[in-house]
């Protein structure tokens, strides 16, 4: 593809003395009307050193360019020189690119020989997967193929909330109340419902509390009953997670959660006390972060216990030392923000200087319209119901309209899971929501299955062609509003990719997909495709296959199918 910014800085720079070429480059802008042109460099900054009025300067500059042929016009607006792509090399670099790279458009070499390590999912153990795990899950998975498309090598981990002091209760809840039977016929829910029993006996029996950090004491050291349970418990849960990442079409490289350090915690402890970091309160150990506006962090209690902040910068320094990361990732819920600058801090105290790779994304919070969830209270929507329940509804969508289609159960199985994701990534991450089932089951408007269905729809086009894609196309046949507004859009596609790795964002993937369904249902409105003319015929087809590919990689990208008959 022409690197257009590259050709409008080259040509401006002859032009500007005083700034760097890459400074020029990353002035361009794009307009947001294309009547400002498909470029427009802004020549605000200009007026000091040329010292005149901007307007005069941008009039100057694109009277004296020499425009090669690349170009329809330059004109200077108020301050701006904004420039116009021929039509026809516009659209012949465009859609050439994507027919020539397919799978691969918009994917780029900028992360090879670095690594990426993507920390996502990491759901309790024992604990229902629910609504709110579906962020860290669906984020995390896109980031992760984002980071791959760019490049990098990545390594995903689910970082399993499989240790603590919530396994002493559980012990302890399972052997006063608990049986062998129930627990192996519905795990999790019977789980809970200990975990739950637990909290509401030890408010009346307080030495229960007591017991449980005695059985995680002794889970700690290797006591034989303690871990088998605990690694009973650990089975059971993984199975039925395992049943909601097969739906989502999501794995891991790792599954090492926080147990997986805790033979790794004595090494971490005498290297904060050789480093000066640990201060002792009341029989526990702390690390001070007053000077840097935090409250102190716990890191050892007074039975020598250790806890999930250990846990986590022994985790750190065990992927840097056994991946030799260039960036470690973590997509935590923002009600962990404080946690992650805390322990980020202390290893930067630690002395170690990678610490600045470690970064945090955080999310949103999720909630119900009865209120925040609450596990305890029992208040909580099972994620695998969400997604089942998605899959029945979008079946007997299908099942209405198009009742002929081949293998409804996958399609009904990819459209109904990619609603719920495609809403998931919809939204700036940051952004808190509340769950709603009409909302998630609610695929009109702009939805993962009007994306998949504009997908499906190009698909079923190019299947009635009647003339191929060859390599002579009259590209000047697509300089019509409606392609060109197209291409703009397929071309802007890498930079977007781009941009959602620099800030973890893929929304922004989401938006843009969306943007060229819209575009291109205008466009397919419009314009009859399988024309007589067939020069015309066949310019028309290569921009259809040019955005279905795009709109592919996109789906792709957020972690959902594309299937080409809905
Ligand atoms: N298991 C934790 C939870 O459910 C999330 C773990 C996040 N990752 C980490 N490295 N601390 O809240």
């Amino acid at each position: 593809m022409i690197d257009f910014k590259k050709e409008i800085s080259d040509i401006l720079s002859k032009h500007i003395q005083g700034l760097q070429i890459d400074e020029i480059l990353e002035m361009i802008e794009i307009p947001p009307n294309p009547q400002m042109g498909d470029f427009a460099f802004p020549c605000f900054k200009l007026a000091k050193t040329f010292r005149k009025a901007p307007n005069l300067i941008a009039q100057e500059i694109a009277e004296s360019i020499q425009a090669p042929n690349l170009f329809e016009k330059i004109e200077s607006v108020s301050g701006y020189i904004n420039f116009f792509i021929d039509k026809g090399i516009f659209a012949q670099s465009v859609i050439e690119e994507v027919l020539q790279k397919k799978d691969q458009f918009g994917a780029s070499d900028i992360g090879k020989g670095k690594k990426v390590i993507v920390e996502f999912s990491s759901p309790n153990i024992a604990k229902p997967f629910h609504i709110g795990h579906i962020r860290s899950t669906v984020i995390g998975n896109s980031i992760h193929k984002i980071y791959r498309f760019l490049g990098y090598k990545t390594i995903t981990i689910n970082h399993l909330g499989d240790y603590g002091t919530q396994f002493g209760k559980l012990i302890v809840a399972y052997k006063n109340w608990g049986n062998r039977q129930e627990v192996e016929e519905d795990p999790i829910p019977t789980l809970l419902k200990l975990y739950v029993k637990f909290h509401e006996e030890a408010e009346k029996e307080p030495q229960l509390e007591e017991e449980a950090r005695e059985w995680f004491k002794k889970l700690e050291e290797g006591n034989q009953e303690a871990k088998e349970l605990w690694q009973w418990f650990r089975e059971v849960s993984l199975k039925e997670f395992d049943r909601v990442y097969r739906l989502l079409n999501i794995s891991f490289d790792s599954y090492a959660g926080e147990s997986f350090y805790s033979d790794k915690m004595p090494r971490v402890l005498k290297m904060l006390e050789e480093k000066n970091l640990l201060v002792e309160s009341k029989g526990a150990d702390i690390v001070d972060l007053e000077p840097y506006g935090m409250p102190p962090a716990l890191i050892r209690k007074s039975d020598g216990s250790t806890l999930y902040i250990t846990r986590d910068i022994a985790a750190a320094i065990y992927r840097k030392e056994h991946y030799d990361f260039d960036k470690n990732i973590y997509v935590v819920a923002s009600q962990q923000n404080l946690h992650f600058q805390q322990w980020f801090k202390i290893i930067e105290l630690m002395g170690y200087e990678w610490a600045k790779d470690c970064v945090h994304v955080p999310f949103g919070l999720v909630s119900l319209e009865e209120g925040t969830m609450s596990t305890r209270k029992g208040r909580v929507v099972f994620l695998e119901d969400v997604l089942k329940k998605a899959v029945e509804k979008t079946k007997e969508i299908i099942q209405e309209k198009n009742a002929g289609l081949e293998n409804i159960d996958e399609v009904a199985k990819q459209v109904g899971i990619g609603a719920v994701v495609f809403q998931e990534l919809s939204n700036n991450r940051i952004k808190d929501y509340v769950f709603s089932w009409d909302k998630t089951l609610n695929f009109e408007g702009e939805t993962g299955p009007y994306v998949q269905y504009t997908h499906a729809r190009a698909c079923s086009v190019l299947r009635k062609a009647t003339v191929e894609i060859t390599n002579s196309i009259d590209y000047r046949l697509l300089s019509g509003e409606d392609a060109m507004n197209l291409i703009r859009l397929l071309h802007q596609f890498p930079d977007v990719v781009l941009e959602a790795s620099k800030k973890y964002e893929p929304s922004m993937i989401t938006r843009h997909i969306v943007d060229i369904a819209q575009a291109f249902n205008k466009f397919y409105h419009d314009t009859p495709i399988i024309v007589e003319d067939e020069s015309l015929q066949k310019s028309r087809l290569a921009l259809v296959y040019a955005v279905k590919q795009t709109i592919a990689n996109g789906l792709g990208l957020l972690g959902i199918a594309a299937p080409e008959k809905m």
